[in-house]
């Protein structure tokens, strides 16, 4: 199973949450790496499934592999309500009581209007009941908070350390399931970018 989020976006760029922005320069370059990387390392005798969220980001990433990925919209992020769009800067200043009650309980706070990771983990079911299933090798290009519950899961990391995982851009996170659980292995792949939302 390989893991990555999306190129770096617009947003990502301007450290802007949520939306549905196109990749950036870099993030387009990321997903020629990242076509590169799949086929270096793909097993010879298998197809590759590739699933992505139905936001562009995702999508845009996946093209230099497959026109046609398999689009789970319970893949895309975690839906940030009346936040959604702004600087984690902005809602610290325009919106103190959303950004106490985040930082005070993360994995259970639920943006207005959005989600909290509680709810993402709930409607990642379907997606983690399939990818279990899975007998070919399988990549996931999708967001932060979902790849952070993905990870948990099939880590068997307690849900509410979710919040903290580093999944950070440009990065294949490859599990590979054994006997015991999943063995773990990360790939850095250029172009190296900050990370302006990592938030922890
Ligand atoms: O910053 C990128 C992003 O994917 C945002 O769209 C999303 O709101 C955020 O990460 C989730 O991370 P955190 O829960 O740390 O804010």
């Amino acid at each position: 199973i390989w893991l990555t989020r999306h190129g770096q976006s617009d947003y990502n760029q301007h450290g802007r949450i949520g939306g549905d922005p196109e990749l950036s320069p870099a993030g387009e370059e990321y997903a020629k790496h990242l076509a590169e990387f799949v086929r270096k390392n793909a097993p010879r005798d298998q197809e590759v499934a590739v699933w992505t969220s139905t936001l562009r980001r995702t999508i845009q990433t996946a093209t230099k592999i497959t026109r046609s990925p398999r689009t789970w919209r319970a893949l895309d992020e975690i839906d940030a309500g009346v936040c959604d769009g702004m600087t984690y800067d902005q809602v610290r200043i325009e919106m103190p009581d959303v950004w106490a009650a985040r930082s005070a309980d993360k994995f259970r706070y639920r943006y207005p209007r959005g989600e909290s990771y509680e709810d993402v983990i709930q409607r990642l079911d379907p997606v983690i009941i399939q990818l279990e299933r899975q007998r070919s090798p399988t990549l996931v290009i999708a967001h932060q908070a979902v790849l952070r519950a993905i990870y948990a899961y099939l880590m068997d990391r307690p849900p509410s350390e979710c919040p903290s995982i580093s999944v950070p851009l440009h990065t294949v996170i490859q599990l590979t399931p054994t006997a015991y659980g999943c063995e773990e292995k990360r790939f850095a792949l250029p172009p190296h970018v900050e990370d302006q939302g990592a938030g922890g």
